[in-house]
């Protein structure tokens, strides 16, 4: 049984959320400003795991019918978190009528490609030299 519980994201969360970010590898190092924001934009998907602190988040933003992941991430691997998230989101997306979900992976990011490629997310490119430490993006859509 799931030892934690994932709702919408609160602009309150945003200070926690940096935090997490930034204790893990491969994800979006957003300004805690930026993060608050995300909480009521009308256009972001934005949740938490919570069992008392804040142990990981998935946010995301829909435009049109297509959903596009922008960070995931849990603050200890292999807890189930990442998947509740990732299962939220989808929920939601598919609510809000979205059709498709894309995504961008690193390509040394190998444990967080087969939780995508696991989930049914297909690569569908990759774009050379997309991060900062000069690593490729793998591209992967997933019709929701
Ligand atoms: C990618 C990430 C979000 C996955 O979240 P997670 O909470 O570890 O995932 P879960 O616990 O839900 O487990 C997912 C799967 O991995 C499996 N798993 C558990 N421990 C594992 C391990 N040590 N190595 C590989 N897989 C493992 C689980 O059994 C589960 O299998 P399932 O797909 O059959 O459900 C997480 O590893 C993470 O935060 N990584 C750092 C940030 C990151 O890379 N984000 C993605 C940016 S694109």
């Amino acid at each position: 049984m799931k030892d934690f519980a994932v709702r919408p994201a609160a602009a309150a969360d945003a200070a926690a959320v940096g935090a997490l970010a930034k204790s893990r590898p491969f994800t979006a190092k957003w300004p805690i400003a930026d993060l608050s924001d995300e909480a009521s934009r009308p256009d972001a998907l934005f949740f938490v795991a919570v069992d008392g602190p804040i142990r990981g988040y998935a946010l995301a933003r829909l435009v049109d019918k297509e959903v596009r992941l922008l960070d995931l991430a849990a603050a200890e691997d292999g807890r189930g978190l990442g998947r509740a998230l990732w299962d939220a989101l989808l929920d939601a997306a598919r609510e809000r009528g979205a059709a498709k979900l894309t995504l961008e992976v690193s390509a040394d990011n190998a444990r967080a490609a087969a939780f995508y490629a696991k989930r049914g997310a297909k690569v569908v490119g990759r774009r050379p030299k997309f991060y900062y430490d000069g690593s490729d993006a793998v591209l992967m859509d997933l019709e929701l």
